[in-house]
C-alpha cells in the first residue's frame, strides 16, 4: 500500500518538473520548434530586366537567389592533380573547351563540375530546360564562373542533334573535348519498346549510339580545329550482342536491358572505327572508357537490384533494398578521361581491351558493316579517313580457318 502511494507521488512530481520546462520555453522557441519550411517556392510575376538572353532565358530565372541547390564544393587537390597530368606543351586547362552530353545528372554532372573547377570552358548539355538552366547557375555561383555554355537538346531526334551541332558550332570554333556521357534505358524509363528519330530508330539505340555518332560527325571541324582534342566514349563491360547487329532497331527481339547493352557494342564498335579512320594522336584521339559504377537513375533502372520502374521486366521493385553503390559523387573517372593528358598522347584505348567477350569489335567487316548502317540513319558526313584502314577482315571466319 505505502508503496503505491510513494510510485504515485513519483508520478506527481515527475509530472509537475516536466510542466514546468515546457512553461519555460519561450514562444519563440516554441514556434521555431514547430516552423515547417516551404516545400515550394513563392511565384513571382517581376520579369527581370537583367536577365540573359539566350537558353538562360527561362522563367523563374529571377529566383535563383532563393534556390539552395547542391552545395558543390572546390576541390584544390583535384584540380592539383588534373595539371599534374598535362603535358607540357598542351594548351593549359583554362584554355581547353570541352562538350560534356547529359550534363544533368550523374556522373554527367559530376564531371561538369569539376571541369569547371579546374578553369575549363564547359558546354554543358541538357534535355530538360529548367534543370538545364538551374545547375547551370548553381555552379557558375558556386565556382565564380562564367565559362559554362548551356545548351538543350533531346539526343533521340536526329534534327535535334543537327541544331545542337549548329549552335555548337557557331559559338565555338575550337572543341578541345567532347565527352559523350548522355544515355537512356527502357525505352525511356517506360519499360516498353520506343521509336523514335524519326520513328526510325529505337529509343536507346537512337540516344546512346547514333546521337552521339552524328554530334561527331557534325563537330569534326571543331575538333580538328583545336589541334589537340579527344572524342571520350562512356561505354559498359556490359556490352554485348553479337548475334542481333543485324537487328538495331530492335524489331525481332528487345528488353529493356538488352538493347542497352546492344547500343553500347555498337558505340564501342563505331569508337573504334573512329579511331582507325580519324585517330591521328596527338591532334586527334578517340577512346571508350567505363565511368564505374555508381547509382544514378540510370543505373537505378537497369541494374537487376535497382529501384526503378520495371514495368515489362515483370520484376518485383525492392523499393527497400538499400543502395549498395556509390554516388556518382565519388567517381572521377569521367574528369580525368577529359584532363588526363595520357589519352592524348595515345589514340585508341578501349573497354573491350579488357574482359569483354564480344568478338564483333575485333570484326574488320561487321564493324565497316555497321558504320555504312550508322551513317545511313544519321545521314552523317565523315571526311575522308586518313588511309591507313586495315582491310575489312571477318574475325570470326579468321578464327574458323584456324
Ligand atoms: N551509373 C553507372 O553505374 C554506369 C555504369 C556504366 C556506364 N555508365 C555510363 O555512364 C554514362 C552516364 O550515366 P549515368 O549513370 O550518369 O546516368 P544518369 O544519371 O541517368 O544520366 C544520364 C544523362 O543522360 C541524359 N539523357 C538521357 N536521355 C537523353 C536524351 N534523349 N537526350 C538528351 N539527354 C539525355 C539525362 O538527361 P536528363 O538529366 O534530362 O534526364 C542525364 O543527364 C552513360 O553513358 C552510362 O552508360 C554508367
Amino acid at each position: 500500500m505505502a508503496r503505491g502511494v510513494q510510485k504515485c507521488l513519483r508520478l506527481a512530481v515527475a509530472t509537475v518538473a516536466l510542466t514546468a520546462l515546457t512553461l519555460l520555453v519561450s514562444p519563440k522557441e516554441a514556434a521555431i520548434r514547430n516552423y515547417s519550411p516551404p516545400t515550394t517556392l513563392p511565384k513571382s510575376n517581376i520579369p527581370d530586366p537583367n536577365a540573359p538572353q539566350g537558353p538562360l532565358r527561362i522563367p523563374g530565372y529571377e529566383l535563383r537567389k532563393a534556390y539552395a541547390g547542391a552545395a558543390w564544393r572546390r576541390g584544390p587537390a583535384l584540380v592539383e592533380e588534373a595539371k599534374r597530368r598535362v603535358d607540357p606543351g598542351m594548351p593549359p586547362l583554362e584554355e581547353r573547351v570541352f562538350l560534356v552530353t547529359g550534363a544533368t545528372k550523374g556522373h554527367g554532372l559530376e564531371t561538369t563540375a569539376r571541369l569547371l573547377d579546374a578553369g575549363c570552358t564547359v558546354i554543358m548539355h541538357g534535355k530538360i530546360e529548367g534543370r538545364l538552366r538551374k545547375w547551370a547557375l548553381d555552379m557558375g555561383e558556386a565556382f565564380e564562373t562564367d565559362k559554362i555554355d548551356p545548351v538543350l537538346c533531346d539526343l533521340s531526334e536526329s534534327e535535334e542533334v543537327e541544331a545542337l551541332a549548329n549552335l555548337i558550332a557557331e559559338k565555338h570554333p575550337r572543341i578541345h573535348g567532347i565527352l559523350h556521357n548522355a544515355a537512356t534505358i527502357d525505352g525511356k524509363f517506360t519499360g516498353k519498346r520506343k521509336y523514335t528519330w524519326n520513328y526510325k530508330m529505337e529509343h536507346t539505340m537512337a540516344v546512346n549510339a547514333i546521337a552521339p555518332f552524328q554530334l561527331t560527325s557534325l563537330l569534326m571541324p571543331q575538333l580538328n580545329a583545336a589541334g589537340s582534342a579527344r572524342v571520350m566514349f562512356s561505354t559498359s563491360p556490359t556490352m554485348s550482342g553479337d548475334n542481333y547487329l543485324d537487328d538495331i532497331k530492335c524489331e525481332r527481339y528487345w528488353t529493356g536491358l538488352h538493347s542497352y547493352r546492344l547500343s553500347k557494342l555498337c558505340l564501342e564498335m563505331v569508337a573504334k572505327e573512329m579511331h582507325l579512320r580519324y585517330g591521328n594522336a596527338p591532334n586527334l584521339t578517340f577512346h571508350s572508357f567505363h565511368p564505374g559504377s555508381a547509382n544514378t537513375k540510370l543505373m537505378r533502372q537497369g541494374a537487376a537490384a535497382g529501384t526503378g520502374r520495371k514495368l515489362q521486366r515483370n520484376k518485383k521493385v525492392p523499393h527497400d533494398q538499400p543502395s549498395y553503390l556509390p554516388t556518382p559523387r565519388s567517381r572521377k573517372t569521367s574528369f580525368f578521361a577529359m584532363v588526363d593528358d595520357v589519352y592524348q598522347r595515345q589514340s585508341g584505348t578501349f573497354v573491350s581491351d579488357g574482359n569483354v567477350k564480344s568478338k564483333a569489335i575485333d570484326d574488320d567487316k561487321a564493324r565497316a558493316t555497321l558504320w555504312e548502317e550508322f551513317t545511313e540513319i544519321s545521314g552523317a558526313k565523315w571526311p575522308e579517313p586518313h588511309g591507313s584502314l586495315p582491310e575489312p577482315q571477318d574475325a570470326t571466319s579468321e578464327l574458323l580457318e584456324a
